[in-house]
């Protein structure tokens, strides 16, 4: 087992660049397998999600190769097979194997999706949408098996009973190639989502609307890639380390941002007292003398990040004042807290809202990481506390967190990986 192994307390200064974002990336190296040609992207991330997203492809006999950030991926003599090995679960991406097989070969057979304990996640939106694409679905074992009617499938209206990122993306990669026109109706409108409409598109597919709630897309007959794709930078990734700075800092600089991407999370920052320089795409962060605390509740983007609830959660221990977090996309993504108590920290749930007081005595101590961003709660209140931090199962951490011992070493950190038992 991985082991993060932190001595805190130590001011960081400096500058670190953001990679690409892994929920872009995650969804398009499964698209990749669309393109009749060879496929490149840059600025990705080196997490174990692409390994192992690279190694589900290579079971499809398709192979790829990574040198620095950019990945190659030739999916020219691809093979249909069923998707149903144990490395489907280890990441909730793989699901987006459904709508690009079914888009690819009529047909996708691919075992229940796997990924973070963040509490119940179901795939019934997918479910309905490729159904209405005119594909039979049935649940088989502990797989799905989707098939398009041999005419193929066929434009349709989808509407969404609510928003998810996944079947939004699903539905993208399933209709880009159907018969007609499909227009997805309560579409997500994640920056990441505008991403891989970028990537198709530029392939010759012809997405119009992502970005904002209605997607229309036009099938086409099929899609080439002629030049290489920069997947946008991490926005997750980029409000870790802002938090990061916010909480130890002493003047950190964050490169390769979109901070349009970050709105709302900015805000909050600001309205607890960090300040900060915004540039065009880098964000300062100034040392911090006093935090309030605040209301934080997340909503689909352009609201407060889901995935940034649990990392904001580890400044607010330096707050004043009470802050309260409630997470209407995830309420059961509160197993970070009692980990976070372990080391003094002063959190708890209570009906769905998550309570946060300051915490004077902060210390390090042998904590687990459940998944990822439980995992970067525990990561910055460990650069926070004095002694040492050991972040059990820190796997899960560098799932999603590109080079972040490197990254955090260049601030000045005291943090590596050791492998060890619990
Ligand atoms: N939902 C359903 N049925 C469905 C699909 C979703 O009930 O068919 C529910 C979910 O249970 C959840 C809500 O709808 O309560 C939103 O889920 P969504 O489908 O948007 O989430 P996702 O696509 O499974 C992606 C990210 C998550 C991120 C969420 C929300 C990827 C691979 N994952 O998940 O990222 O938290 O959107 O923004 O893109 C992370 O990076 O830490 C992470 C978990």
């Amino acid at each position: 087992m991985e082991i993060m192994d932190i001595h805190g307390g130590k001011k960081l200064s400096g500058s670190v660049t953001i990679g690409g974002a892994k929920n872009s990336t995650v969804a398009l190296i499964p698209a990749s397998i669309l393109s009749q040609t060879k496929v490149v992207f840059d600025s990705v991330p080196r997490i174990k999600d692409v390994d192992n997203l690279r190694s589900i492809l290579e079971d499809m006999n398709v192979s790829s190769s990574m040198d620095e950030s950019v990945l190659s991926i030739d999916p020219t003599q691809i093979k249909e097979i069923p998707l149903t090995s144990g490395k489907i679960q280890s990441l909730r991406a793989s699901y987006y194997f459904m709508g690009a097989l079914l888009s690819r070969f009529g047909e996708a057979i691919v075992s229940f999706p796997g990924g973070d304990d963040i509490g119940p996640r179901p795939i019934d939106q997918h479910v309905h949408g490729f159904e209405a694409l005119g594909a039979e679905v049935h649940f088989k074992d502990d797989s799905i098996h989707i098939k398009a009617p041999k005419t193929g499938l066929v434009g349709t209206t989808i509407e969404f009973d609510f928003i998810s990122v996944g079947a939004t993306i699903n539905m993208i990669l399933a209709s880009v190639l159907a018969h007609g026109q499909t227009t997805i109706e309560n579409a997500a409108r994640e920056p990441e989502i505008i991403d891989l409409a970028t990537f198709l598109n530029n392939m010759g597919a012809k997405i119009r609307g992502a970005g904002t709630s209605q997607i229309k897309i036009e099938g086409v007959r099929s899609l080439s890639s002629t030049n290489s794709h920069t997947i946008i930078p991490d926005r997750i990734e980029a409000g870790t380390y802002i938090i990061i700075a916010a909480a130890v800092g002493n003047g950190v600089l964050v490169k390769n941002v979109i901070p349009e991407h970050l709105d709302l999370f900015l805000g909050k920052l600001e309205e607890m007292g960090v300040n900060m320089v915004i540039g065009e795409d880098s964000i300062y962060v100034y040392p911090t003398e006093r935090l309030t605390n605040v209301e934080v509740k997340t909503s689909p983007f352009p609201g407060f990040a889901t995935d940034l609830q649990q990392p904001i959660s580890a400044l607010m221990f330096l707050g004043e004042g009470e802050g309260i977090i409630q997470d209407t996309i995830y309420p059961k993504r509160i197993r970070h807290i009692p980990e976070l108590n372990k080391m003094g920290a002063n959190i708890w749930n209570e009906d769905g809202i998550i309570h946060i007081q300051k915490s004077g005595a902060l210390i390090g101590a042998n904590v687990t990481a459940d998944e990822i961003r439980a995992g970067a709660s525990l990561m910055i209140t460990g650069l926070v506390a004095p002694g040492e931090t050991k972040i059990f199962d820190a796997g899960n951490i560098l799932r999603g967190y590109d080079r972040v011992v490197e990254k955090l070493t260049g601030l000045g950190a005291d943090v590596k990986i050791i492998k060890g038992e619990k």
